[in-house]
């Protein structure tokens, strides 16, 4: 994808989203919010699903929480500008609830294709709900500050996850707080490693040869 075909898919997929009635969390939002942040980036930000500020702007982490992340990304020098920022879903659960399952898997084809046209090197996962999405089965206190490959399934085709505590966990721990920021201070040699990492399997694949499809048709609807 060229970086403008990549820019429209990504404007096609928030048209749809912020008049999706696809799930019932369609019902007490008043702004759906797609995502945003650079559509060039190797690097997409993904949280759990919109607050209240949030829902009233349409735009993600502008919130309490927003302002911790901002700060995660300062302390490495990155602005959110530079990276791809959304949620697991794009509607705000009513009350900040956590989302259900099936509100989940309605929300994820939109997730799915935004990472379909981004084609990240890293994931990074804030808090439990999104870590769930990339590193099933594994514990927020033990997978934080930690990597997996992500499967192709969920539309990122070779890509690294870095999971991370939610930045709300960190406004109300200040050993979690600590942690995020020793956390983001990996996050450079991270993306330095996945990028390494996707090179070398670019570097096995003769440009002639199309890649066979990596596709578990099993998964297709998790996502
Ligand atoms: N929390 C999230 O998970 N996402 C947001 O966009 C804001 C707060
Ligand atoms: Fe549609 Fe996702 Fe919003 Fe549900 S949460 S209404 S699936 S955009």
């Amino acid at each position: 994808m060229t970086p403008a075909e990549r820019r429209a898919a990504l404007e096609a997929i928030a048209a749809e989203v912020r008049v999706c009635t696809i799930c019932r969390l369609a019902e007490g939002r008043t702004n759906a919010v797609p995502g945003e942040g650079s559509p060039d980036t190797e690097v997409v930000v993904i949280g759990e699903g919109p607050g209240f500020n949030e829902d009233r702007l349409g735009r993600p982490f502008i919130g309490r929480a927003g302002d911790l992340l901002t700060k995660l990304l300062g302390s490495i020098e990155w602005r959110r500008e530079d990276v791809f920022i959304t949620n697991v879903v794009k509607c705000r659960p009513p009350d900040n609830r956590d989302p259900e399952p099936d509100e989940v898997a309605a929300c994820g084809p939109y997730l799915k294709r935004q990472l379909e046209a981004l084609d990240p090197a890293l994931i990074v996962t804030l808090g439990r709900h999104s870590m769930g999405r990339f590193m099933p089965g594994a514990r927020i206190s033990q997978a934080h500050g930690t990597t997996g490959p992500v499967d192709p399934a969920s539309g990122a085709r070779d890509a690294t996850v870095f999971a991370m505590y939610h930045p709300a966990a960190a406004l109300r721990s200040a050993e979690v707080e600590r942690q995020s920021y020793e956390d983001a201070a990996r996050i450079p040699q991270v993306l330095l490693d996945a990028r390494a990492r996707r090179a070398a399997a670019a570097g096995q694949q003769p440009a002639s040869k199309p890649a066979p499809d990596p596709e578990p048709a099993a998964d297709l609807t998790i996502f």
